[in-house]
């Protein structure tokens, strides 16, 4: 059982799939690894330290070649896994909605393609939970990015020269991010307040400290929602949360938001009229910018300044984070291959629950009931 780490060729990708922790660990249970060179590199790993690990180290060829399982952060490009033979399985972060193109081309290959980010909300795959690992980062790099931009303090200070009053964040959208976003402003001395859609949030709002902001006259989303996830709202919702936001983000130095509905693009949350009743200095940080962004005249990859408020729009928020969300991604990986190891047949596999779930190609055909639609 080899199994190929391949080198990020995406744009602005920094992360890796694999780290020296999780390569000692696939080698226990008896796989070969195989790390093109310079993997490591923008997540602060060296060559040397897979090769330390057990890895063989090489260049894409030789990584690829005979591999059974590859490796990525993002999907490879079908065109550039040349030795890769049919039935081998590509494990990534696949962007099935928007990738058409790439799966259709692993489905001709043969490949067998896994989509981590399909992997259902259920305890036991907590673990494997890549939305959820790399979210909690974006979360917290949401909020050091709003400060960064940000001209003034977070905390209240008491100094000799007078007092400087804390900054006022409001989370939009209160999933895995959107917590630890609260948290993150919360230990930086903000006072914060929170909204979200699924009624069971306001509870978890309350306990990180801050105060939720509800749409108190339409009935959200009961609880977690369908498996922790969102709906589209009715446009009397809808009508009703601009009201509420309208009236409250005026006062905000920093928002943050982080609301998506899977499969759909982001709502939006945030009008231009909104946005230009802040006041100068205030940021947002639009954390949905890449699913077509919660916040009217957000850019992918950019920070935009519009009447002296800055709305940055970075792409990839995780990947600005290269190291950490590296570990926790390759341990994502990790903790489901080894979950469905089997040792008599040297390789894993996989059970309806998750197999089904997760498969987006199988036999040259593309098997997942979401991409039939
Ligand atoms: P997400 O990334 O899909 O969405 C982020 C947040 O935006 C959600 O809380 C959603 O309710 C909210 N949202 C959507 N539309 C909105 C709107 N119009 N206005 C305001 N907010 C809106 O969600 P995420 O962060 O991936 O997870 C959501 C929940 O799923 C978690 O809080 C957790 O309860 C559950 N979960 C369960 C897991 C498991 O059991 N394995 C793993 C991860 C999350």
């Amino acid at each position: 059982m080899k199994i190929a780490v391949l080198k990020e060729q995406a744009d602005g990708e920094r992360r890796v799939s694999a780290t020296p922790e999780t390569v000692k660990k696939f080698i226990a249970l008896g796989a070969t690894l195989a790390v093109e060179a310079g993997a490591g590199e923008t997540a602060s790993i060296a060559d040397a330290a897979y090769a330390e690990a057990g890895a063989s180290v090489g260049d894409r060829a030789a990584t690829l070649a005979g591999a059974d399982i590859v490796l990525g952060v993002q999907g490879p490009d079908p065109a550039s896994l040349t030795g890769v033979a049919p039935g081998a399985w590509i494990v990534a972060s696949l962007n099935p909605f928007a990738e058409h193109a790439r799966i259709e081309a692993y489905a001709a290959a043969g490949y067998e393609a896994l989509a981590m980010e399909f992997m259902p909300r259920i305890t036991r795959a907590q673990s494997m939970d890549i939305l959820s690992s790399q979210s909690n980062l974006a979360g917290y790099k949401a909020v050091l990015d709003a400060a960064a931009e940000y001209g003034r303090a977070f905390p209240m200070m008491m100094t000799a020269a007078g007092t400087i009053s804390a900054a006022k964040a409001f989370v939009m959208g209160v999933g895995v991010a959107g917590l630890q976003a609260i948290a993150t402003a919360r230990r930086l001395g903000a006072q914060v307040s929170a909204t979200d859609v699924r009624t069971a949030t306001r509870e978890q709002i309350q306990s990180l400290g801050a105060k939720p902001i509800f749409v108190e006259t339409i009935a959200g989303i009961e609880g977690e929602g369908t498996g922790g996830y969102a709906g589209e709202m009715s446009p009397e919702y809808q009508a009703a949360q601009a009201d509420l936001v309208s009236g409250h983000i005026a006062k905000q130095d920093i928002v943050i938001t982080t609301a998506l509905i899977p499969g759909r693009a982001a709502p939006r949350l945030i009008s231009a009229a909104q946005v230009a009743s802040m006041k100068p200095g205030s940021v947002i940080v639009d954390l949905a910018v890449e699913q077509g962004g919660n916040v009217e005249g957000s850019v992918a990859g950019e920070v935009v300044v519009v009447n002296g408020v800055k709305i940055v729009g970075h792409r990839n928020v995780p990947s600005r984070l290269a190291a950490d969300a590296s570990a926790l991604f390759s341990r994502n990986l990790f903790n489901f291959l080894n979950a469905f190891w089997d040792k008599e047949a040297g390789k894993p596999v996989l059970d309806a629950e998750i197999g089904d779930a997760i498969r987006l190609t199988q036999g040259g055909r593309i098997v997942n009931p979401r991409l039939s639609s």
